[in-house]
């Protein structure tokens, strides 16, 4: 039951779609470990594993459930009873456990992948959920690859399966194939068109193909969806997932949206470090909110811009998401300014002739070196007439 209409629900499906991608595979004690810092992170829901694809899986959910007591443990299916039954077995231990079950929405999906038709399809969606049901009472379903479906079709599918038992229908653009606008469509249609809409909760799963998977998310949740699914650095099949981190920034940014989380945003960057060296995956340098670079000033007019007010070039304090700080790198492109700052802080406190003349010398350095560091500057200082 929906409490706080703004309130949106954040679930992490990190140890399950983001550890489907080739090379990222890990150990139950190495998901424990990710799974306690997304505990204190405060996201609501952890995917643990998608239980009947192995026993390592089943066992993974089995210690998951165990281990963390505050957010909902979610276990994938398939639609059918051998998967349901090895996630009921799988979420045992679970204070609160949910199961995630679905097929196919697409007539893609339905002709190529199930060799069927629309009829069996709803009917099989029916009797998943109603199986579940039996066992759990917090029963997710998904509808594969929606963002290509018929919306005629999709809205009678999630009205037939809310009649069934289901508390959140999970709307996945699983091949990351929407515009914002065509995916907040599809959700305003199915909120607007669905009769027991109100008894669900609808959620945004969106992959990243087209680099839009935040976006679309965000267009989901302004028509309506109040539960996001993603991952941390938005790893996840092929181009990724959704990143929880952006999307989570993005709502605390645009306040205007008036849309909250219960995240607790200044772990970010550590647990961020702890899934890219856990499942050996390099976050870009660029990555928003997280990246290396995602604080760094280097040229010379942001340098000089950030010197006088951060705020200039800083729409998110690096505090905010546990970074570090904002750092001002210094290449052949920076100014006087950010020199001055690195040199005041490294205790030299020149004139605005010593300046000129220091940073004169510095351009000769920075020309032959990618970028300077503090060795570097003192190196340089020793050398000049300055000290
Ligand atoms: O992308 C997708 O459709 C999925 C489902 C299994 C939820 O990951
Ligand atoms: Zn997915």
């Amino acid at each position: 039951m929906l409490h706080d209409p703004n309130r949106v629900y954040v679930f992490d499906t990190t140890l399950r779609d983001g550890e489907q991608v080739p090379g990222c595979q890990l150990t139950t004690p190495e998901k424990i470990e990710i799974a306690k810092e997304l505990e204190a992170l405060g996201v609501d829901i952890i995917e643990a594993g998608f239980p009947i694809s192995s026993p390592g899986d089943f066992q993974s959910v089995v210690e998951l459930s165990k281990a963390v007591s505050e957010p909902i443990i979610c276990a994938l299916t398939r639609a059918n009873k051998g998967d349901i039954d090895s996630a009921v077995a799988a979420l045992k231990y679970a204070k609160r456990p949910r199961i995630h079950t679905g097929i196919g929405s697409s007539d893609m999906h339905i002709k190529h992948k199930f060799n069927s038709t629309r009829e069996e399809i709803l009917e099989r969606a029916v009797e998943a959920v109603k199986y579940a049901k039996q066992f759990v009472e917090d029963i997710e379903f998904y509808a594969e690859d929606a963002g290509r479906a018929d919306i005629q079709f999709l809205a009678q599918m999630v009205e037939a399966v809310i009649g069934a038992g289901a508390t959140v229908v999970n709307i996945p653009d699983t091949n990351g194939y929407c515009l914002p606008d065509q995916y907040g469509s599809k959700i305003k249609f199915l909120k607007e068109n669905v009769k027991n809409i109100d008894q669900a909760i609808i959620s945004v799963h969106c992959h990243n193909d087209l680099g839009l998977a935040t976006a679309n998310s965000i267009a989901g949740l302004q028509n309506g969806a109040r539960q996001i699914e993603g991952t941390i650095n938005g790893i996840g099949e092929r181009a990724g997932n959704t990143s929880i981190e952006e999307v989570v920034m993005i709502l605390k940014t645009h306040q205007v949206l008036g849309l909250h989380t219960h995240i607790n945003s200044k772990n970010f960057y550590e647990l961020s470090r702890m899934v890219s060296s856990q499942m050996r995956m390099p976050v870009q340098p660029n990555k928003a909110i997280v990246g290396s670079n995602a604080f760094a000033h280097s040229s010379g007019i942001h340098q000089d811009g950030f010197l006088k007010n951060r705020e200039n070039y800083e729409i998110i304090r690096p505090e905010d998401v546990g970074f570090p700080d904002a750092s001002i790198v210094l290449t052949a492109r920076s100014g006087r300014h950010a020199l001055k700052f690195h040199l005041e802080r490294l205790g030299f406190n020149l004139s605005k002739e010593e300046l000129g003349e220091a940073y004169h010398r510095f351009l000769t350095v920075a020309d032959s070196k990618l970028d300077i560091n503090d060795q570097d500057l003192l190196l340089m200082m020793d050398k000049s007439q300055l000290a």
